[in-house]
């Protein structure tokens, strides 16, 4: 046998036992005469002890040439550690394996990083040795844990008879969405496949051919900006069932995620998981997907704007914009003038903010500030009242299109709560986001746009606007919130050809554009299309949540950077003009150096 036994499970009940491990030199020590070697692998480490008085002394010459992470198969018997040097640091720290035979399975050359080290290696070093990487326990427990959440998903799903259906990754290129990744057709020279943004199409026909309950750990890829939650090539846990309202969909995932809390972190989470209305989240929090574990609400002060004379509320109010603030409380004696200007010139850069008005509340209730001259004592009164101030309360306002003061006031209210520490990152706080808007309008492309996608439902009671006003239409669409994330969306889906007609005229799209782009599902719907519906959990982003951590790249054993490249294996690369020349494409070095 190789080994028989793992570095990670020896205890004190095991004395006496003799044992063969495998695994990476963790460190190795000399005491003068007595040689320590702690030897890791993915369970654990364990110390063994070479002394210069043991039967083989060939070993005692070799054990002195081993450096970290070199590959070692050590044989000895299990002792008690002597009074005082038990590690309780270290579940195997009651004993240790007096050494009795070491052989070399492979040396290691001098690592770029030692895994095992407290200090975490720069994102780069780490992302280029990333095997080095991922030897660090601080990763392996998270790819074992993001391994653990997807055999419960599947594990649940299963008990609840769903079919898990894999669906194509050369597909169809769609104009909706993200922009595509393409794939050249060597077959077809001139046309291109298009990887999935999401199995949605696929999962919506297999619907209509009756499979009723689907789900599929699903890999996606969408060429779009990467942010710290983002990446080029993500994994979704994927639904889609038939014969369902919006309520069982709530249902059935709410007990997933009381389920996945419970079997892979030990917790209860208590059901239902509250609810809100897009609007309201907007209202209240000025973002869909808000973080609740602190409070600091967007309060509205419009119409108190409305009447006074100072300017720029007065004029903000006047041509139809909001003016709302929040209040930091018992913060204002740890904000000076600059940090204040700093805060401004934050909101300008990141959100476009015109400007910030802030009061400090004095000891007396009073607001204070270098624009409290410029309102009456009665209007400053009424803003106290509105934002509940109290002394030493830190009041900041933004004044423009609502959307504008909803964009400043929560970046600044999660800026604040994290800078100041105003919740315990350990707590797991889910919430339902539903009534989402139907369209957006793009200034860009001077049209509606999908807010999820062209297939999702409207309301039934607002399909009557679909033409005359869609603004108002809102959708059957609902977003999972966890810590202030979109950890999943998913809808109600259109399911007759007429609607989904109506709603691609509205998207700006001829009949003949919807056929040509949409026609297979088109006439899907024209066959017996039962009423259906689905989500979409972000597999990557669950996964960051319940591990703790806070960039999705910790939670993926092989991320791309913010560039979208692998710096390991140096994707994406130049290929061979052969490769072009099979495919017929040709690359515009003028165009590469135009855009780079
Ligand atoms: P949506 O586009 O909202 O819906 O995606 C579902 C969830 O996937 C995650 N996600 C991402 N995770 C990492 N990197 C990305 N670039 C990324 N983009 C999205 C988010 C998001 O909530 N087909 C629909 C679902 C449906 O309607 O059933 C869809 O894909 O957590």
């Amino acid at each position: 046998m190789f080994r028989t036994t793992t570095c990670g499970e020896l205890r004190g009940s095991d004395n006496g036992k003799v044992v063969t491990l495998a695994g990476w030199v963790d460190s190795a020590r000399d005491h003068s005469g007595v040689f320590f070697v702690n030897l890791r692998d993915r369970y654990g480490k364990v110390q063994t002890v070479f002394y210069s008085t043991m039967a083989d002394s060939s070993a005692f010459e070799l054990v002195k040439t081993l450096r970290n992470e070199d590959v070692v198969q050590i044989t000895g018997t299990v002792r008690l550690r002597p009074e005082g040097l038990v590690n309780p640091n270290m579940p195997t720290g009651e004993i240790e394996v007096e050494a009795e035979k070491l052989v070399i399975l492979n040396r290691s050359e001098v690592v770029p990083f030692i895994p095992s080290a407290p200090e975490v290696p720069s994102e780069e070093m780490r992302l280029k040795y990333r095997f080095l990487d991922l030897r660090r326990p601080e990763m392996q427990r998270v790819l074992v844990l993001r391994h653990k959440m997807t055999k419960v998903m599947r594990d649940f799903f299963d008990e609840q008879g769903f079919v898990e259906v894999e669906t194509p990754v050369l597909g169809k290129s769609t104009p909706e969405g993200a922009r595509d990744y393409l794939v050249p057709s060597r077959v077809s020279q001139g046309s291109f496949y298009a990887l999935p943004q999401s199995p949605q199409l696929y999962k919506q026909l297999l619907m209509i051919a009756g499979y009723d309950r689907y789900m599929q750990i699903a890999r996606c890829f969408r060429d779009e900006d990467l942010r710290a939650d983002r990446q080029p090539e993500f994994t979704q846990l994927d639904i889609e069932m038939s014969f369902i309202e919006m309520e069982d969909i709530l249902t059935m995932m709410s007990s997933l995620v009381q389920r996945l809390m419970k079997d892979v972190l030990g917790r209860e989470l208590t059901l239902p998981i509250p609810r809100m209305t897009y609007d309201e989240a907007m209202e209240r929090f000025g973002h869909d997907a808000p973080d609740l574990r602190f409070g600091m609400e967007l309060k509205d002060v419009t119409d108190v704007a409305k009447e006074t004379e100072f300017k720029v509320f007065r004029s903000t109010a006047d041509s139809g914009g909001r003016v709302r603030g929040i209040n930091v409380k018992n913060a204002a004696d740890s904000f000076s003038r600059k940090d204040i200007d700093g805060l401004t010139s934050w909101c300008a850069d990141q959100f476009g903010a015109k400007g910030l008005v802030w009061f400090k509340v004095d000891a007396d209730g009073k607001l204070t500030g270098s624009s409290a001259k410029f309102l009456a004592e009665s209007d400053l009164e009424k803003i106290a009242a509105k934002l509940e101030a109290e002394p030493n309360d830190l009041l900041l306002f933004s004044c423009g299109d609502f959307l504008l003061t909803c964009r400043v006031l929560n970046g600044l209210r999660r800026r604040l709560a994290a800078q100041l520490k105003l919740y315990d990152p350990n707590e797991m706080n889910f919430c339902w986001i539903v009534k989402f808007p139907m369209f957006d309008w793009s200034e860009e492309e001077n049209r509606w746009v999908a807010m999820h996608h062209p297939f999702t439902a409207p309301l039934a009671e607002d399909l009557e606007f679909l033409e005359s006003n869609p603004g108002r239409v809102r959708a059957q669409a609902y977003d999972l919130v966890l810590n202030g994330f979109e950890a999943g969306g998913g809808t109600i889906r259109i399911h007759d050809a007429e609607t989904q007609n109506r709603v691609f005229a509205l998207l700006g799209m001829t009949r003949e554009e919807a056929k040509g782009q949409f026609g297979f599902l088109l006439d899907a719907l024209q066959f017996g299309a039962p009423p259906h519906g689905g989500i979409a959990f972000g597999l990557d982003r669950l996964v960051m949540l319940f591990a703790g951590v806070d960039n999705i790249r910790d939670c993926i054993a092989f991320p791309k950077t913010a560039k979208a490249s692998d710096l390991m294996t140096g994707a994406p690369s130049p290929v061979a003009e052969k490769q072009l020349a099979e495919l017929a494409v040709k690359v515009d070095l003028k165009q590469v150096e135009k855009n780079s």
